[in-house]
Protein backbone atom coordinates (compact mmCIF):
# COMPACT_ATOMS: atom_id res chain seq x y z
CA UNK A 1 0.00 0.00 0.00
CA UNK A 2 1.25 3.26 -1.02
CA UNK A 3 1.83 6.19 1.44
CA UNK A 4 0.18 9.45 1.23
CA UNK A 5 1.82 12.29 2.44
CA UNK A 6 0.26 15.90 3.21
CA UNK A 7 0.58 18.28 0.75
CA UNK A 8 -1.88 21.18 1.43
CA UNK A 9 -3.86 19.91 4.87
CA UNK A 10 -7.86 20.80 4.50
CA UNK A 11 -8.00 24.57 6.40
CA UNK A 12 -5.56 25.64 4.18
CA UNK A 13 -7.37 24.40 1.34
CA UNK A 14 -10.15 25.66 1.95
CA UNK A 15 -9.56 28.91 3.04
CA UNK A 16 -7.46 29.67 -0.29
CA UNK A 17 -11.30 28.51 -2.16
CA UNK A 18 -12.58 30.83 0.19
CA UNK A 19 -10.27 33.67 -1.64
CA UNK A 20 -10.76 32.01 -4.97
CA UNK A 21 -14.91 32.70 -4.93
CA UNK A 22 -14.20 35.76 -3.37
CA UNK A 23 -12.32 37.11 -6.01
CA UNK A 24 -14.81 35.60 -8.71
CA UNK A 25 -17.80 37.20 -7.00
CA UNK A 26 -16.07 40.50 -7.28
CA UNK A 27 -15.26 40.27 -11.02
CA UNK A 28 -18.40 39.23 -12.12
CA UNK A 29 -20.80 41.01 -9.75
CA UNK A 30 -24.58 41.14 -11.28
CA UNK A 31 -23.50 38.33 -14.04
CA UNK A 32 -24.72 34.99 -14.17
CA UNK A 33 -21.44 32.78 -14.54
CA UNK A 34 -21.49 29.14 -15.91
CA UNK A 35 -18.89 27.13 -13.98
CA UNK A 36 -17.57 23.95 -16.23
CA UNK A 37 -16.66 21.30 -14.44
CA UNK A 38 -14.22 19.23 -16.24
CA UNK A 39 -15.22 15.48 -14.41
CA UNK A 40 -13.82 13.50 -12.62
CA UNK A 41 -11.29 15.63 -11.29
CA UNK A 42 -12.59 19.08 -10.63
CA UNK A 43 -15.45 17.68 -9.08
CA UNK A 44 -14.87 18.77 -5.28
CA UNK A 45 -13.00 22.07 -6.22
CA UNK A 46 -16.26 23.15 -8.37
CA UNK A 47 -18.89 22.30 -5.81
CA UNK A 48 -16.89 24.29 -3.23
CA UNK A 49 -16.17 27.02 -5.32
CA UNK A 50 -19.92 27.34 -6.63
CA UNK A 51 -20.88 27.07 -2.55
CA UNK A 52 -18.75 30.02 -1.80
CA UNK A 53 -19.58 32.21 -5.26
CA UNK A 54 -22.54 35.14 -3.86
CA UNK A 55 -23.40 35.68 -7.58
CA UNK A 56 -26.11 33.73 -10.13
CA UNK A 57 -23.67 30.16 -10.78
CA UNK A 58 -25.15 27.20 -13.14
CA UNK A 59 -22.69 24.45 -13.44
CA UNK A 60 -21.89 22.50 -16.58
CA UNK A 61 -20.02 18.83 -16.81
CA UNK A 62 -17.51 18.04 -19.56
CA UNK A 63 -15.55 14.89 -19.62
CA UNK A 64 -12.44 14.25 -21.99
CA UNK A 65 -9.97 11.37 -21.60
CA UNK A 66 -6.51 11.89 -23.06
CA UNK A 67 -5.31 8.78 -25.45
CA UNK A 68 -2.34 6.75 -23.90
CA UNK A 69 -1.34 4.93 -20.56
CA UNK A 70 0.12 5.71 -17.77
CA UNK A 71 0.42 9.18 -16.38
CA UNK A 72 1.59 11.45 -18.79
CA UNK A 73 -1.16 12.73 -20.86
CA UNK A 74 -0.34 12.75 -25.02
CA UNK A 75 -2.42 15.80 -26.21
CA UNK A 76 -4.48 13.51 -28.20
CA UNK A 77 -8.07 14.34 -26.25
CA UNK A 78 -11.25 11.67 -26.44
CA UNK A 79 -14.33 13.46 -25.61
CA UNK A 80 -16.31 11.14 -23.09
CA UNK A 81 -19.29 13.66 -22.28
CA UNK A 82 -20.08 17.11 -24.19
CA UNK A 83 -22.11 19.60 -22.54
CA UNK A 84 -25.53 19.42 -22.78
CA UNK A 85 -26.59 23.24 -22.57
CA UNK A 86 -25.67 26.07 -25.15
CA UNK A 87 -23.33 28.36 -23.72
CA UNK A 88 -23.05 30.72 -26.75
CA UNK A 89 -22.92 34.36 -25.04
CA UNK A 90 -22.53 33.01 -21.29
CA UNK A 91 -20.23 34.16 -19.31
CA UNK A 92 -17.76 30.74 -18.84
CA UNK A 93 -15.26 29.92 -16.32
CA UNK A 94 -13.54 26.70 -17.05
CA UNK A 95 -12.84 24.37 -13.53
CA UNK A 96 -9.85 22.25 -13.42
CA UNK A 97 -8.17 20.56 -10.83
CA UNK A 98 -4.46 20.88 -12.08
CA UNK A 99 -2.47 21.90 -15.00
CA UNK A 100 0.67 19.72 -15.77
CA UNK A 101 1.91 19.53 -19.24
CA UNK A 102 -1.27 21.60 -20.13
CA UNK A 103 -2.17 19.54 -23.05
CA UNK A 104 -5.80 18.55 -22.04
CA UNK A 105 -6.71 22.32 -20.97
CA UNK A 106 -4.86 23.99 -24.53
CA UNK A 107 -7.41 21.81 -26.36
CA UNK A 108 -10.14 22.18 -24.43
CA UNK A 109 -10.04 25.61 -24.44
CA UNK A 110 -10.12 26.03 -27.66
CA UNK A 111 -13.24 23.77 -28.26
CA UNK A 112 -15.15 25.75 -25.93
CA UNK A 113 -14.32 29.04 -27.80
CA UNK A 114 -15.64 27.53 -30.62
CA UNK A 115 -19.63 27.55 -28.87
CA UNK A 116 -19.13 31.34 -28.76
CA UNK A 117 -19.46 31.95 -24.95
CA UNK A 118 -19.18 35.63 -24.36
CA UNK A 119 -15.82 35.53 -22.35
CA UNK A 120 -14.12 32.23 -20.91
CA UNK A 121 -11.76 32.55 -18.09
CA UNK A 122 -9.84 29.73 -16.74
CA UNK A 123 -9.63 28.61 -12.95
CA UNK A 124 -7.12 25.79 -11.71
CA UNK A 125 -6.49 24.73 -7.88
CA UNK A 126 -3.46 23.24 -8.53
CA UNK A 127 -0.29 24.25 -10.99
CA UNK A 128 2.48 22.04 -11.62
CA UNK A 129 4.72 24.76 -13.78
CA UNK A 130 7.78 23.16 -14.75
CA UNK A 131 5.96 20.12 -16.24
CA UNK A 132 4.41 22.91 -18.76
CA UNK A 133 4.29 21.61 -22.58
CA UNK A 134 1.74 23.63 -23.85
CA UNK A 135 0.71 27.15 -22.85
CA UNK A 136 -2.10 28.30 -20.57
CA UNK A 137 -3.12 31.31 -19.49
CA UNK A 138 -4.60 30.77 -15.88
CA UNK A 139 -6.86 33.68 -14.70
CA UNK A 140 -7.18 31.96 -11.13
CA UNK A 141 -4.61 29.57 -9.47
CA UNK A 142 -5.20 27.88 -6.19
CA UNK A 143 -2.00 27.08 -5.58
CA UNK A 144 1.82 26.25 -7.41
CA UNK A 145 2.89 23.22 -6.76
CA UNK A 146 6.16 20.95 -7.05
CA UNK A 147 6.39 17.96 -9.57
CA UNK A 148 5.18 15.32 -7.21
CA UNK A 149 2.25 12.79 -8.30
CA UNK A 150 -1.10 14.54 -6.36
CA UNK A 151 -4.41 12.87 -4.50
CA UNK A 152 -7.24 13.66 -2.96
CA UNK A 153 -9.92 16.73 -3.36
CA UNK A 154 -11.14 14.83 -6.51
CA UNK A 155 -7.51 13.69 -7.67
CA UNK A 156 -7.00 10.22 -8.51
CA UNK A 157 -4.39 7.61 -8.44
CA UNK A 158 -5.87 4.50 -10.35
CA UNK A 159 -9.59 5.94 -9.01
CA UNK A 160 -8.60 5.75 -5.32
CA UNK A 161 -7.99 8.52 -3.35
CA UNK A 162 -10.81 11.28 -4.48
CA UNK A 163 -12.42 11.38 -1.33
CA UNK A 164 -9.60 12.66 0.65
CA UNK A 165 -10.35 16.36 2.08
CA UNK A 166 -6.61 17.93 1.58
CA UNK A 167 -4.06 17.49 -1.22
CA UNK A 168 -1.48 14.70 -0.93
CA UNK A 169 1.13 13.10 -2.91
CA UNK A 170 2.34 10.13 -3.25
CA UNK A 171 5.60 9.22 -1.99
CA UNK A 172 8.84 8.01 -4.63
P1 LIG B 1 -2.27 17.75 -18.70
O1 LIG B 1 -3.00 17.59 -20.00
O2 LIG B 1 -0.90 17.11 -18.74
O3 LIG B 1 -2.18 19.18 -18.21
O4 LIG B 1 -3.00 16.85 -17.66
C1 LIG B 1 -4.01 17.26 -16.92
C2 LIG B 1 -4.77 16.11 -16.31
O5 LIG B 1 -3.91 15.02 -15.92
C3 LIG B 1 -5.44 16.59 -15.06
O6 LIG B 1 -6.71 17.08 -15.35
C4 LIG B 1 -5.46 15.36 -14.20
O7 LIG B 1 -6.64 14.62 -14.47
C5 LIG B 1 -4.28 14.56 -14.63
N1 LIG B 1 -3.14 14.76 -13.70
C6 LIG B 1 -2.04 15.52 -13.92
N2 LIG B 1 -1.23 15.50 -12.86
C7 LIG B 1 -1.83 14.73 -11.93
C8 LIG B 1 -1.47 14.34 -10.59
O8 LIG B 1 -0.42 14.70 -10.02
N3 LIG B 1 -2.37 13.55 -9.94
C9 LIG B 1 -3.54 13.13 -10.50
N4 LIG B 1 -3.91 13.47 -11.75
C10 LIG B 1 -3.06 14.26 -12.47
MG1 LIG C 1 -8.59 16.23 -14.73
Amino acid sequence: MEEVKVLIDEQKLQARVDEIAKQIGEEYKNKEIILICILKGSIFFTVDLARKINEDVRIEFIRVSSYGEGTESTGEIKMKLDLKDSIQGKDVIVVEDIIDTGRTLSYLIEYLKMKKPNSIKLCALLDKPERRVKKVNVDYTGFQIPDKFIVGYGLDWDEKYRNLPYIGYIEN
